[in-house]
């Protein structure tokens, strides 16, 4: 398990305009698109390669890698706030196989914090998950009390792909100190860990509700 946060300047600056109440719905949707390209590349930077040496056209050998696992990698969109993340995440991963599913969090509004949040699951296809050969990106931009994610992780699991990895673009302390303990094997990339959540389980001081911003 490993937890990979993206605090450069790019991803921090287009996180801070998605933050920004005033950011308008194309602008919000276009920076989830452009972190899921951003957060993809570092995926990719931590996959798998191999070395390889090539033929130049001045007919010279150069050495250089070949990361195999780009061919292995299956994606899966958490509908609905997931799909600009997961446009920009496939262009990192053109040869990526999609999966979707389509879940949502029953409103809640209680005196406490939520532990976790009562989520309905509509609609699953997966592709086939090749055991110990698939990476499994999971898109889920926001990770609040994780409950969707755990919802969806043991389906994954239990076809003991290679790698499992949660792209997210906000995440709670909450959220990933819960997904560390129930799945030791998976790697969460996101923007941001927050560190609270109120009592609509909501990301504090997150972005909202990245789902209606995204899509009005
Ligand atoms: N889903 C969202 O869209 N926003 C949150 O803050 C939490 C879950």
């Amino acid at each position: 398990m490993s937890l990979a946060i993206l605090s450069e300047p790019l991803p921090i600056s287009i996180l801070t305009q998605l933050r920004d109440k005033k950011t308008d719905s194309t602008t919000f949707r276009k920076g989830l698109v452009r972190l899921g390209r951003l957060i993809g590349y570092e995926i990719a930077n931590t996959m798998d390669y191999k070395k390889v040496e090539i033929e130049t056209p001045l007919n010279v050998k150069a050495e250089g890698i070949r990361i195999y696992d780009l061919e292995n990698v299956i994606v899966v969109s958490v509908l609905r706030a997931a799909t600009p993340l997961v446009e920009g995440l496939l262009k990192a991963f053109s040869a990526a196989k999609l999966g979707v599913i389509g879940a949502s969090r029953r409103e809640y509004e209680g005196k406490e914090i939520p532990n976790n949040m009562e989520i309905d699951v509509f609609y699953k296809k997966i592709p086939p998950i090749r055991k110990g050969i698939d990476n499994v990106i999971i898109a889920d931009p926001m990770v609040a009390t994780a409950s969707t994610l755990l919802k969806v992780l043991p389906e994954i699991a239990i076809a003991k792909p290679k790698r499992i990895c949660i792209a997210s673009v906000l995440a709670s302390d909450y959220g990933i100190k819960r997904i560390m303990k129930n799945y030791k094997q998976v790697d969460i990339f996101t923007v941001a860990v927050d560190k609270e959540l109120n009592n609509r389980g909501y990301i504090v001081p997150g972005l909202g509700d990245a789902g209606d911003r995204a899509f009005g």
